[in-house]
Formats: structure tokens, C-alpha cells, sequence
């Protein structure tokens, strides 16, 4: 009987990450809440099963219920049983992790909590050998991150700079999302960071930049040299970008209203998406280069004026319908929303890039809560053909050809082109070459969170958003906002959950001459 290796397919060889990074303390700010939970933990066991994470490595949760050590050890371990995307659960991992697991009980602004987490973490710098590295994690709610950088920095917790050689380990700061509401916030927020951080100790999170596929915007553009050649404004036609949702807001009715859909997807995920379709070849692949490229797009994007917000934007929020057939309530319906509320569930929007590659060319940006579908998807449309041959005498219409990259599910690139119907008679037919991430390297992907935890730990900031990125999205987004705040809201709900959202957004790219690519 012959033994089939397990790395049969040359395409998985190289998947396992070197490991460059060095033990370290993270302490999560917020530890009990739904992210630590959900995300974070997990992130760390996964990291712990495939051997990446350094041994050493400790977890110390600060927040404000009351728990011992043992309570909150149990409870994270209980969490990655639950959460993990590695099943079964595996005791021994979880018991070797938990070793390092440690709670600190108090309030965010105690000075005293602070020196207890000095204690902690210097404990276990000689019990586990985590070198005074320290990763802190702001997983609190947003109103609380002025005061925990503050009292970290007043309480001598924050060595700037990286190591200089000395044995005194590095400092890093991991920031979640929402990064403050509109431009004048992110500013603050970033002010606030930069009084007690330098830049490149600060770790902005999106988790969109640890998924594979969207890794793999920039791999696919330049690693292979025919799709860069079409990638501009005398290739495309438009680029649709599409994030659908089938969930609601599953209960964070009070985030939810404060933020809406385009503060929740659009500042952040989307615009960080948009960023890496477009931006020209960075000089290097490190995190300054590719994040100077990034941010160029981001400003170059045209602010949006008050008519302008009025022709290029929709918004929309679900009604009562039902979703994968189940009855769902109407956003107005769900937990600690307000029964009028005008907060959006839906955004389409038309942006325009002004510079060379892009003049003229619309992406044109949806996303939405309680449709039909969850899909993420970029589409590019090239244009027609410059004659039709194929167009006439019952020859069928040959559809231009679109590249669709898609973020998930289903991960993968397919192609649209025209073929010949087998026949005597000449007759076109749009067809798809189709790749999928699954098929050919036949793993199951890291979560987004354990490579962003993982490279923050190896001092990798290139998936994260730097300072600039930041205040040249919400600049965008603000101007959007600021328009809406002098625009009559749409008549709200304007559409039945498991529906494609309000017809205002089909308008939108009907107006131009064109159509949504389906999904
Ligand atoms: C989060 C948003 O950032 O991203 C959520 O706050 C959204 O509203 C989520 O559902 C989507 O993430 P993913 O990875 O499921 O596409």
C-alpha cells in the first residue's frame, strides 16, 4: 500500500509562517467583552496549535467585573472551545496557554489598577521569560480609549521607541475600531495616541487587511504582469465593490445607531479595499512604501460636496422581512434601537479618483445589513470591445469582461469572457474561468485576527492603517455625513429584510448607463 504524503499539492508548500516573533505580555483593555471572546482569544489558541505563537507568550485581561485568575483562565478557555475554528478542542493546548493567563480587576481610570498590571506583567516576565515585551490591546469601547492611554502612559507603562538593545523589550499599542466618528475625532484620538505612542508602536486594526483574499488584491496585481497593463482608465469601465450581509446587527443596537453602515463598513474596511485596487506599485513591500501608496488614493479621492452627496449616495434601512426563511425584525424592531431611528443599514455610493489611472472611471461602493446573501466581491468591468462584431445579425451580444476577486465566501478570482457557442452559426456566448483558493491549496485560512496579532507581535505594521490612512478616509466619509446632515432623509425603512436593499441604489448606476454586477 503506497503512503500519499500529506503535502501532495506543491501549491501548499510554503503556507506555514517563519517565526520572527519574540514572547510577550498581551494585556486586552475590555477583556470580558464579546471581541476577547469571539476573536481574540481564539486568534491566540489557533496561533498556540500551529506552533506560532512563541512559548512564553501570556495573556492578561484588565477590566472592570470581578473575577480571580481561575475564573477568567476558565473563561477564556472556554471561549476558544467555543469559538475556535480548529475543532475538536484540544485540552492540552488550551491548559498550556492558560499557564500564563492572568486578570486584573479594575475600573479604566484607577492609577492603582495600572500598578497592579505592572506587578502582573513583571511576574511574568521572570516566570515565563516575556522579556518586558508588551502588546496592548484597546478592546474597551471607544469613549473608554483616551483614558486608558492616558493612565498607561502616566503610569511609566509605555517605553518609547523600539529596543535599543538594552533588556527592556518593546511596547505596542493595538487599537480597534471605531477609530473615532468623523474627521475632528480621528484627529483627537490620533493626537492622543502620538502624546504617549510613537507612530510605529501603534497598531490601527482592520481586520479586512487579515484576510488572505485581501491580501491577495496586491498579489494578484503585482505578481503577474497582464492584469497590471488593463488596470486603468483606458481598460476599465467601472469597479463595483460590494460587501453584503445577510446578518442584522445582532444585538449591538446602541453601537449600531451611533455608527450606521457607512461609518461601520465604509470608513474602514471598504475604503481600505478601494485603497488596494487602485494604488500604484509600491516601491518595496514594506509597511511605509505600501502605506504611502495606499494613502495617495485615499486623498485623492474627491470630497464629496452637499449636490454631489445628494446624486452619488443612497441610504437605506430593512423593514421586517425574512431572511433565509426566517421572519426577522425591521431595524426600528431590534434591541435599544429607537423606534424612528434614521441611522442607515444600507450605503451605495459613486466615488471618483482624481489622478491619471483613475480619472473618470466611478467605483461605485454597496454594503448592507439583512440581504439576501452575504458576499463580498470586487468586480471590475473592462470595456466594451471597440467594435461589435459580434453584436449583430443574431451572433448574441458578447458581455464585456469582468474580473471578479472574491473576498468571501467561496474565495476565489473567475474571469467573464466570450466564447464561441459550438456550431455552424457564429454565436458568442459570456463564459467563466474560475479559480478557487479552496480547491487548489485545500486549507482552511488563518483567521484574520491571528495573522494581525501575530504580526503585531513581529513588529509588522504593514496591515495596519497608519495615522494618515485614517484621517484621509474619514475626510471622505465626513464629507458624506456633513451632506447628509443637510439632505432630507430618505423615507426609512425603504427595504424588507432579505431583499437587495432600496431601489434608489440600482438608480444610481442605471443613471449612468450601467448595472450592478450580480452576485
Ligand atoms: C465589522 C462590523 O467590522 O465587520 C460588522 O462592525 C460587520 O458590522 C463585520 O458585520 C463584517 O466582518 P466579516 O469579517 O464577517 O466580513
Amino acid at each position: 500500500m503506497s503512503v500519499i504524503p500529506i503535502m501532495t499539492n506543491p501549491l501548499r508548500e510554503g503556507l506555514r509562517a517563519e517565526l520572527t516573533a519574540e514572547p510577550c505580555v498581551v494585556v486586552i483593555f475590555g477583556a470580558t467583552g464579546d471581541l476577547t471572546h469571539r476573536k481574540l482569544m481564539p486568534a491566540l489558541y489557533n496561533l498556540t496549535i500551529e506552533g506560532q505563537l512563541p512559548a512564553g507568550s501570556s495573556l492578561v485581561g484588565f477590566a472592570r467585573r470581578p473575577f480571580s485568575d481561575d475564573e477568567f483562565r476558565a473563561e477564556m478557555l472556554e471561549a476558544a472551545k467555543r469559538f475556535s475554528r480548529q475543532q475538536p478542542y484540544r485540552p492540552s493546548i488550551g491548559e498550556r496557554f492558560g499557564e500564563g493567563i492572568r486578570y486584573v480587576q479594575a475600573s479604566f481610570e484607577d492609577p492603582a489598577g495600572y500598578e497592579r498590571l505592572e506587578q502582573v506583567c513583571a511576574e511574568l516576565d521572570s516566570t515565563r521569560g516575556t522579556r518586558g515585551n508588551r502588546l496592548f490591546y484597546l478592546a474597551t469601547a471607544p469613549t473608554a480609549y483616551p483614558t486608558v492611554i492616558e493612565r498607561l502612559g502616566a503610569a511609566g507603562l509605555v517605553r518609547r521607541g523600539e529596543p535599543n538593545g538594552t533588556d527592556q523589550g518593546w511596547t505596542r499599542v493595538v487599537v480597534e475600531k471605531p477609530f473615532g466618528r468623523d474627521l475632528t475625532t480621528a484627529r483627537e484620538l490620533n493626537a492622543q495616541l502620538a502624546r504617549v505612542f510613537d507612530e510605529d508602536q501603534v497598531y490601527r486594526i482592520d481586520h479586512y487587511l487579515g484576510k488572505e483574499t485581501v491580501q491577495n488584491i496586491m498579489t494578484f496585481r503585482f505578481a503577474n504582469s497582464i492584469f497590471e497593463s488593463v488596470w486603468d482608465r483606458d481598460h476599465v469601465d467601472n469597479v463595483q465593490i460590494t460587501v453584503f450581509e445577510s446578518i442584522g446587527i445582532e444585538g449591538r443596537g446602541p453601537y449600531y445607531e451611533e455608527a450606521g453602515a457607512l461609518r461601520d463598513m465604509v470608513a474602514n474596511h471598504m475604503l481600505q479595499v478601494l485603497s488596494l485596487v487602485a494604488m500604484e506599485p509600491p516601491v518595496a513591500l514594506d509597511a511605509n512604501a505600501v502605506r504611502d501608496e495606499k494613502v495617495k488614493v485615499l486623498r485623492a479621492i474627491h470630497r464629496l460636496n452637499t449636490a454631489e452627496v445628494a446624486r452619488r449616495t443612497v441610504r437605506g434601512q430593512y423593514g421586517p422581512g425574512v431572511v433565509d426563511g426566517e421572519p426577522v425584525p425591521g431595524y426600528r424592531q431590534e434591541e435599544r434601537v429607537a423606534p424612528d431611528s434614521t441611522t442607515e443599514t444600507f450605503v451605495a455610493l459613486k466615488l471618483l479618483i482624481d489622478n491619471w489611472r483613475w480619472a473618470g472611471v466611478p467605483f461605485y461602493l454597496r454594503h448592507g445589513k439583512r440581504l439576501p446573501k452575504r458576499s463580498t466581491e470586487i468586480a471590475i468591468r473592462f470595456k466594451e470591445t471597440p467594435q461589435l462584431l459580434f453584436g449583430q445579425g443574431g451572433a448574441g451580444w458578447s458581455q464585456p469582461n469582468i474580473l471578479t476577486l472574491r473576498i468571501q465566501p467561496d474565495e476565489g478570482i473567475a474571469l467573464r469572457f466570450g466564447t464561441k457557442v459550438p456550431g455552424a452559426r457564429v454565436q458568442v456566448r459570456s463564459v467563466m474561468m474560475d479559480f478557487r483558493f479552496g480547491a487548489s491549496f485545500g486549507r482552511q485560512s488563518a483567521e484574520a485576527y491571528e495573522r494581525l496579532i501575530l504580526d503585531a507581535m513581529q513588529g509588522e505594521s504593514t496591515l495596519f492603517t497608519r495615522r494618515d490612512e485614517t484621517e484621509a478616509a474619514w475626510a471622505i466619509v465626513t464629507s458624506i455625513l456633513e451632506g447628509w446632515q443637510h439632505l432630507p432623509p430618505p423615507e426609512l425603512p425603504n427595504y424588507e429584510a432579505g431583499t437587495w436593499g432600496p431601489s434608489a441604489a440600482r438608480d444610481l448606476v442605471v443613471r449612468d448607463g450601467r448595472s450592478w454586477v450580480r452576485v
